[in-house]
């Protein structure tokens, strides 16, 4: 497609303002534009994190001597064919991303079309300093050097070289992200620091960029709502960080920062993860071209939807299903750290006594050296696993009264009772919600529960919903609630402290909350309340039941925290801890 210069009409239609802000624009309009020229392959060079220098170079069309001079140009381009600004296909769309940066550095070009000659020219600062013939493959090598250096007042903002390779960093993770088809190499100092392979799938390529360990942890997204279509990868609540620094966002291919993704994500995983954790996520957005408006920001860095709820709705709505899909799946594995910690444990001076036995018995000496009981295992007195049909497996004791040990067909599974039930509570209490059927329990005798004043006003407007969730409170003066009835799935919990919970969580999300957001959030206090203490003995039957109900129930492999409700030690880990590996 050759270039052209744009019409007066439309040159007054593009979003006006700075395009070159720090290296990181920079690099990313070079790389838009190599992969807007078909590359299968792009090799990234950074001196300094981009203040020393940047080189792009892709095995794209490449260009002929002329487009070469008119690529210079302000707003030339061969990217709007049919002037449709409202249906843009490409990365770029304005021919103002090389006139801006050959203005404020040295920029070197050197392209060349399959079958052609390769031609270079240096423009200094907006001025055409060099031209002649040059020697190179098929595609186009672009050189960056002094940026801001003879712009004092822009090159002042400029951070570290560290900082300014973060964002570097940051700009090729995202496009290497929106095109996993092509391969992406980057150096920096003359080290590599990123290198992906072309032709990867997505969920290969998103894993490569942000963690491997992803693939296992995450869920495939892929739902269609009214021509718009929502792809990607999003990590298991299990998975968690504790900054949002793994959330991206695709719309036709664009990595945009949306804010509309912030707010969606957080709603999709609101009960899943606790308020100080965040999801790691890439989301992939297809929308018709004429619902989106590429044209908002000087950096193409955000896009404006024609229907924002729409957009809106359907991450909230494709992140849940997807995540409802993954059922009692947690993050699965214990961490690498953990691992080593249970390898490296002092055991041995306590099993293999240091002084010889005096008399008699070895057993007598026993009571030295073995630590006191701390855990109580009952034989399971079940049938023989059959663990296809558990992938929980067979409960084969409790340690600690707190964990339940279970034997799968391929490893070892511990399970944290108060964890896991306290998930299962919250999900029956969701669905009896749902279905407008929580059974209330009436209490024998009506339980004043004495709170502050503005706790019993909060508890007073809402003692409607609270009811719907069967728990029946009334204003007993100005400083006291009486509680008539509580949620019969809670069982016989203790009613005065779940109030007084309940007020607490009220006065912390009150206003921040939707109101189902809200109703989500007293939902999940309950059923901490309701659930199986840590340090309550378990039958065996009863913890067979736990593990067969954890199975079928949405998302109970993580607690309302966020924290996993069980982890399994495969056989491998087994036998990678004895050393039989
Ligand atoms: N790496 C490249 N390979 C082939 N052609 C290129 C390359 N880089 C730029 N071009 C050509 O030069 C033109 C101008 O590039 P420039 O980045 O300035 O504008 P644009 O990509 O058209 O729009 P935008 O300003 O939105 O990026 C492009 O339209 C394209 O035809
Ligand atoms: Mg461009």
């Amino acid at each position: 497609m050759s270039i052209r210069r744009l019409p007066e009409h439309l040159v007054n239609r593009i979003a006006a303002g700075e395009v070159v802000e720090r290296p990181a624009s920079a690099l990313k309009e070079l790389v838009e534009n190599a992969i807007d020229a078909g590359a299968h392959s792009i090799v990234v060079r950074l001196a300094d994190g981009g203040i020393g220098g940047i080189e792009v170079i892709d095995d794209g069309c490449g260009m002929g001597p002329d487009d070469i001079a008119l690529a210079l140009e302000r707003h030339a381009t061969s990217k709007l064919p049919d002037d449709a600004i409202e249906r843009v296909a490409t990365l770029g769309f304005r021919g103002e991303a090389l006139p801006s940066i050959a203005s404020v550095a040295t920029l070197t070009i050197e392209s060349r079309v399959r079958g052609g000659e390769g031609w270079r020219r240096v423009i200094d600062n907006g001025r055409l300093t060099a031209e002649g013939p040059a020697a190179l493959p098929p595609g186009t090598r672009v050189k960056v050097e002094g940026l801001f250096a003879r712009v004092p007042a822009r090159a002042k903002f400029l951070r570290s070289g560290r900082a300014e390779y973060a964002a570097c960093v940051d700009v090729i993770r995202r496009l290497a992200m929106a095109r996993p088809e092509i391969g992406f190499t980057l150096e920096h100092d003359g080290r590599r620091a990123i290198a992906v392979q072309p032709d990867e799938t997505r969920p290969e390529r998103v894993a490569a960029l942000i963690d491997r360990e992803l693939v296992r942890n995450s869920i495939t997204v892929d739902h269609v709502r009214e021509g718009i279509r929502l792809g990607g990868v999003a990590g298991l609540p299990t998975f968690s960080r504790g900054v949002a620094d793994h959330q991206y966002l695709f719309v036709n291919g664009r990595p945009v920062k949306d804010r509309l993704l912030i707010g969606s994500v957080r709603a999709a995983y609101q009960d899943l993860l606790a308020r100080d954790r965040h999801p790691v996520l890439a989301l992939f957005l297809e929308v018709p071209a004429e619902e989106v408006d590429v044209n908002v920001h000087p950096a193409k860095t955000e896009v404006r939807f024609r229907e924002a709820g729409l957009v809106r709705g359907l991450i909230v709505g494709g992140l849940r299903a997807a995540l409802d899909s993954a059922g009692h799946r947690s993050a699965q594995q214990p961490s690498a750290g953990s691992l080593g910690r249970w390898q490296t444990e002092p055991m041995a001076p306590q099993w293999a006594p240091s002084r010889p036995p005096a008399q008699g018995s070895v057993w007598d000496n026993v009571p030295d050296y073995m630590p006191a009981p701390a855990a109580r295992a009952e034989m399971a007195h079940a049938p023989a696993p059959t663990p296809v049909e558990h992938p929980l497996g067979v409960a084969r004791g409790q340690v600690a009264a707190t964990y339940i040990v279970a034997e799968a067909s391929d490893g070892l599974i511990l399970v944290d009772q108060h964890a896991a039930h306290e998930r299962l509570v919250l999900e029956r209490m969701r669905r009896a919600m749902a279905a407008g059927a929580v059974a209330r329990q009436a209490l024998l005798l009506p339980e004043v529960v004495e709170l502050d004043e503005p706790g019993c006003d909060r508890l007073e407007a809402r003692t409607t919903e609270l009811a719907e969730m069967g728990l029946e409170l009334e204003r007993f003066g100005p400083k006291a609630m009486l509680v008539r009835a509580t949620p019969a799935l809670l069982g016989a919990s203790d009613a005065r402290q779940l109030v007084i919970d309940l007020a607490d969580e009220l006065a912390a999300y009150d206003e921040a909350l939707s109101l189902k957001e809200k109703l989500d959030a007293i939902a999940g206090t309950m059923a901490c309340h309701g659930s199986v203490r840590a340090g309550r003995i378990l039958s065996v039957a009863e913890m067979n039941a736990l593990l067969r109900e954890m199975e079928v129930t949405p998302h109970s492999g993580q607690c309302n925290h966020g924290r996993p409700t069980w982890i399994k030690l495969g056989h491998g880990d087994i036998e990678k801890l004895f050393g039989r590996k």
